[in-house]
């Protein structure tokens, strides 16, 4: 662990390797009591190196180094410098190999980075620097070396071996052991390394690629898995025909494994050719996942296989450059995913992670750009600005482009850099040099944090029949960063007439058919649109489909909103519309003790979605969905969570009291009789089914409850069981829902994946997960603080989505987070460090609750020996 004070990493410190590797051969002994790692590099002087005469240094971090040979001759103590961190030789030749042994313990590994050990399998996790975990190497993506890999293991223990590429080789040992070879012809860095090594079952399907080459197709999984292979199979299979029509992109070796590892920092990891999954992100049946979670995994799959091309053939020069890989991957999976379902649905989906969690990230203390100029833990820096902005980022180039252009620019940007480490930089001049588009100004996105505030207002001058539209834009300060400059941001629109429909947009000088949606560009800190020939006062439809990451201020009336939820014709803004109402109206409710101040015609509005078979019930699930309430902390300017959660729930109530028999009677006309599917209808049908019950079961309503309790027992879906669950576990039923949760659990306790959903429901339920509730799901018996996602069930999901409890008043919340945070920070910083984030945003909210806040943030801070992933994020979250 950390014995000095962590560094500072800089973009501007970036120098060319001074030695590259152009092969590394790898043998791993893998025993029960440790694994020895027998690494050959050829090594030789980079010609583009200034430092002619510098060291060799390799990173190393828990390593135990048994021997280091130069072209065949050992070294001596003297010859090397072993500083722990780094292995460095003062003098080498231009060109030399270079042997060293290390050995591990995989068995001790809690942290999860390098190689480890997960229920009696081996596996290893190497982005971003858990390769030097492994064996002495220089861990930076601009290293690119081709691999071979042997593995020698106990045979009955350990008959499945994999790695990357196409194995090569294979055979018997002594003293029943044996190995296998692997292969991968093509140069990639340490990074993307994978082993796995278990007594795994083997499921096989086979892909022909556009040019009519037949791959391999390869799942590993624990046996009890076997069925719950066929949807990440399919998912599979579906992405790589999509990167071919859409990208053009075939895929490139013979081979392509999936392994599903029950303990995973991440979701997943996309190691050239053998991508590893989380088994909760990748295994799947219709008796043990939801909806969601079938969503879920097909777009998981979809991201990893996607990196193939964005990623490993093109990677990144170092790790600043982060979204190069992941904010474009993100961008590939989410249009992927509108692709396979309703664009509209995943639209709302990503824009509302982004607004409720990037927008407060980025009005944080750990706010950074998209390409961040300095870091100290790289772990931190998977964050929702590189993932979500990023992938907004290209989106905006992608509707500034247009998709014909976008795809000449993402060719030449695959067909420039294949086999290279690049730069966001060289990803925006792929798309400028294709389009003949000037993105300097645009660039700024990658440079500048913040989320840009653009304020409208609006005149319509009726004798002349012009509407005129001013837009200011302003980007607020972030930690180091302040007076910024505007950026270039789309800004798609539409206006309707009186009568809800659309007009033809004509700006002055326009001289061809006036379309009724444009795209405007702003660049400027101050814009004046005027659309001429309008007849009436028009409501304007502002950001359609969130054609960028900003927020928009406009004073809208309740008119207006209601009009646009009826009649825009872009789905994603009827939604936001619906989304402005309700948190319109919960906002007023907060701190006034009248129920009267609710809106009538909210009431009503809600009644049509309901009742109106002929919308698209997909979008109508979603509108029904009232602002969660982190959107409404997010919204406001000092945030006391408990009346928020007060106001959100007394409107919920006074809805379903108005509503009740319009949701008993949505309820059953939902009713699905024939075969589980996983379609956009059937998903919008379970939805709304299950909305219905969570509104009846909120209002205490016995018809509610009497539904409730036979759908739990005769679902033969995870999606309506678990729906069921949730609508009795948030119930003041308190009998039906210890009944439930009992039942639950003695049908699934063997299913660690459904068990972890059950975890999860009563901690994020603020009936179910009181914090002596919490305390009781730590020490309950399938627990286990080694476990990830067990972590995240509990913990994660108390401090994550039950935040009227983690925000008690009385502050035990954040001590009983603090606490946790210090007790996992030994065992897993990674971890550790991603769930101090709820305390991190203790600025935002009221002065009793910051203050205590503040205080777990000390406490954490004052922790003896704190990991540099934690360090990190209590220091900055501090500073200021
Ligand atoms: N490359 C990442 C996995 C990763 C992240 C490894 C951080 C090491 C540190 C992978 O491609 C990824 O982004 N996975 C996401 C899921 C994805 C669908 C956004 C994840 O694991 O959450
Ligand atoms: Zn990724």
């Amino acid at each position: 662990m950390r014995t000095s004070q962590p560094q500072t990493i800089y973009l501007s410190d970036y120098k060319v390797p001074a030695y590259l590797v152009d092969t590394v051969d790898l043998r791993f002994e893998l025993f029960e009591d440790g694994a020895r790692v027998h690494s050959t590099l050829a090594i030789r002087r980079n010609p583009d190196s200034q430092e002619s005469a510098a060291p060799l240094e390799l990173d190393g971090d828990s390593l135990v180094l048994e021997s280091v040979a130069l072209d065949g001759t050992a070294l001596s103590d003297g010859d090397y410098e072993n500083r722990g961190e780094q292995l460095v030789i003062r003098s080498v030749p231009e060109r030399f190999s270079l042997s060293v042994v290390t050995w591990i313990e995989p068995q001790n590994n809690t942290r999860l980075e390098g190689l480890y050990k997960s229920s009696g399998m081996f596996c290893t996790q190497c982005e971003a620097e858990g390769f030097r975990c492994i064996t002495f190497f220089p861990d930076r993506p601009d290293v690119m070396a081709r691999f071979r890999t042997r593995i020698e293991a106990d045979r009955e223990a350990y008959p499945v071996l994999l790695s990357n590429g196409n194995d090569v080789d294979r055979g018997e040992l002594d003293d029943g052991r044996h190995f296998v070879t692997w292969e991968d012809p093509f140069p990639k860095p340490c990074y993307l390394f994978a082993l796995v090594a278990g007594d795994l079952v083997e499921k096989r399907d086979t892909f022909t690629t556009c040019s009519g080459r037949d791959i391999d197709l390869r799942m590993y999984v624990e046996p009890r898995n076997a069925e719950k292979c066929d949807h990440a199979m399919d998912s599979l299979k579906r992405s790589m025909r999509w990167d071919e029509d859409v990208y053009g992109r075939e895929y490139d070796l013979d081979i392509f494994m999936i392994v599903a590892v029950d303990d995973f920092n991440m979701g997943a990891m996309e190691n050239k050719g053998l991508n590893i999954f989380n088994s909760s992100c990748v295994l799947a049946s219709q008796e043990t996942a939801t909806d969601l979670a079938f969503q879920r995994i097909e777009a998981i799959v979809a991201h990893e296989y996607f990196h193939n091309w964005s990623g490993n053939r093109v990677t990144c020069r170092d790790w600043f450059q982060l979204s190069l890989k992941e904010g474009f991957t993100v961008f590939r999976d989410s249009q992927f995913s509108a692709d396979m379902g309703s664009p509209t649905v995943k639209r709302i989906e990503d824009v509302t992670l982004l607004r409720t969690a990037q927008f407060a990230e980025d009005g944080g203390p750990m706010a950074h750009p998209v390409r961040p100029a300095s870091y100290m833990e790289i772990s931190n820096f998977y964050t929702l600005t590189i993932y979500e902005k990023g992938a907004e980022v290209v989106r905006m180039i992608h509707t500034l482009l247009g998709p014909d252009l976008f795809r000449k620019g993402s060719d030449l940007y695959f067909q420039r850099h294949d086999g290279q480490a690049v730069t966001t930089d060289d990803f925006v001049r792929a798309m400028e040099d294709a389009s003949g588009r000037d993105l300097s100004q645009f660039r700024l996105w990658y440079e500048q944090a913040g989320t840009p505030v653009l304020t409208v207002s609006d005149e319509f001058d009726e004798g002349r029949g012009v509407y005129r539209l001013t837009i200011e834009q302003t980007i607020p300060d972030t930690p180091g960063q302040s007076n910024k400059k505007p950026q270039h941001i789309p800004f798609a629109l539409g206006l309707l007439g009186s009568d809800g429909q659309p007009l033809p947009l004509r700006l002055s000088g326009d001289e061809t058919e006036a379309p009724t949606e444009r795209v405007l560009e702003l660049t400027e800190g101050v814009h004046t649109f005027e659309f001429h020939g309008i007849p009436s006062e028009p409501v304007p439809s502002l950001l359609r489909h969130f054609s960028a990451p900003v927020r928009v201020r406009y004073p809208w009336t309740r008119e207006q909103m209601l009009f646009l939820m009826n009649h825009d014709p872009d789905g994603f803004n009827r939604w936001d519309a619906g989304q402005r109402l309700a948190v319109d109206v919960i906002q007023r409710l907060i701190g006034s003790p009248d129920d009267a101040a609710i809106d009538p015609r909210l009431v009503e509005a809600y009644r049509k979605l309901i009742t109106d078979t002929g919308l698209d019930q997909a979008l109508v699930a979603k509108m029904l969905q009232l602002p969660s309430e982190a959107y409404l902390i997010e919204l406001a300017e000092s945030a006391d969570v408990p009346a928020i959660h007060r106001a959100r729930e007394r409107v919920l109530e006074h809805l379903a009291v108005a509503l009740r028999d319009e949701l008993v009677a949505c309820y059953q006309r939902q009713h699905d009789s024939g075969a589980y599917e996983v379609t956009p209808e059937a998903i919008a049908r379970r939805s709304l089914r299950n909305t219905a019950l969570g509104w009846l079961l909120m209002i205490n309503d016995d018809e509610g409850r009497a539904l409730a309790v036979r759908q739990l027992n005769e679902a033969d879906n995870m999606t309506d069981r678990m729906g069921a669950l949730r609508a009795l576990v948030n119930s003041d039923y308190e009998a039906d829902r210890r009944q439930a949760l009992d039942d639950f659990y003695d049908r699934f306790r063997d299913d660690p994946q459904v068990v972890e959903q059950w975890f999860s429901v009563q901690a994020a339920s603020d009936r179910a997960g009181q914090l002596s509730d919490i305390e009781q799901l730590l020490v309950h018996p399938a627990f286990d603080w080694k476990n990830p996602n067990k972590i995240r069930s509990v913990i994660g999901s108390f401090a994550g989505q039950n935040l009227a409890a983690f925000h008690n008043p009385d502050g035990s919340g954040y001590r009983f987070l603090a606490d946790q945070v210090c007790r996992l920070d030994d065992s897993n910083p990674q971890i550790a460090a991603r769930l101090v984030t709820p305390l991190t945003r203790w600025r935002k909210f009221a002065p009793a609750y910051s203050s205590q806040m503040q205080s777990a943030l000390e406490r954490i801070r004052d922790k003896e020996g704190l990991s540099r992933d934690v360090y990190e994020v209590v220091h900055k979250s501090l500073a200021g």
